[in-house]
């Protein structure tokens, strides 16, 4: 990303806001949420996860640094708690829910063991933090793109992080004293409708000269994962795990 997410927010919206959608089916599973169980969604992004806990009668709270992230994230779910703030710092009181989740944000807070420990002060004794992030490259058709885009910046693709490789995010959970109860890989497929989406949603914050310039070199990584309508298909997969605060 080259430019802030308040920058983008209108473009995640449109075009990465819901595709996580069966990691957080797969969070939700494994922390057992219901109706009325209290919920925070941190870097709640634009809002698609707070909608869709909304939808299972969750009363769910959201935070975000990035005050346009917030804005669509409370129109998106009009029932939530949306306040601005980040992960190492939320804005509520200790033991405050009963669920806490971070989903494709951790990786961009200073330190992730910091934001944890936060994340970990809000939630109830006797209840759970999830966790989801993109699997290592190896589960990842995107890593055709990237390390496209890499290629033609002369660097090399950085290794998978901590919060990426297997059994990283159950260590993150265990070192900041929790029990993980439940953890996996789970599909989570990219789609572009046409070549026009595809360069949009992979040069997302991008300066437009040098989006430019990098097109040709998308548009020939992506061949092999063209559909037969024109649009494009990658195939890649999270990892999430879900564990308990000791009572
Ligand atoms: C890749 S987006 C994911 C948004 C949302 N969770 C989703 O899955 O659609 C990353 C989000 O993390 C937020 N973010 C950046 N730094 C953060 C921090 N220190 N603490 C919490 N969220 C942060 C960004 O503003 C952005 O909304």
């Amino acid at each position: 990303m080259g430019v802030g997410w308040s920058g983008v927010a209108d473009g995640w919206a449109a075009l990465w806001g819901g595709f996580a959608e069966p990691a957080w089916r797969a969070l939700a599973a494994a922390a057992r949420v219901g109706p009325g169980t209290p919920a925070l969604d941190v870097g709640c992004g634009t809002g698609e996860f707070l909608a869709f806990l909304g939808g299972l009668g969750v009363p769910a709270a959201g935070v975000d640094p990035e005050p346009e992230m917030v804005a669509l994230a409370r129109s998106r779910a009009p029932g939530a708690d949306v306040r601005v703030g980040d992960a190492e710092h939320l804005p509520w009181p200790d033991a405050t829910f009963a669920l806490v989740t971070a989903v494709n944000a951790l990786q961009f807070a200073g330190d992730a063991d910091d934001a944890l420990a936060e994340l970990v002060r809000v939630t109830v004794p006797g209840g759970c933090v999830g966790v989801a992030n993109w699997a290592e490259r190896a589960h990842s058709d995107l890593r055709a793109i990237d390390a496209a885009l890499a290629a033609a910046a002369g660097d090399e693709l950085p290794p998978d992080g901590d919060l990426r490789r297997p059994g990283g995010l159950e260590e993150l959970l265990r070192d900041g004293g929790l029990d993980v109860t439940g953890a996996g890989l789970v599909d989570v497929p990219w789609s572009a409708p046409d070549d026009d989406g595809l360069l949009r949603g992979v040069l997302l914050g991008e300066d437009p000269e040098e989006a430019a310039a990098a097109a040709p070199a998308v548009l020939a990584a992506a061949r092999p994962f063209r559909t037969a309508d024109g649009g494009y298909l990658f195939a890649n997969r999270f990892r999430y795990a879900v564990a308990r605060k000791r009572p």
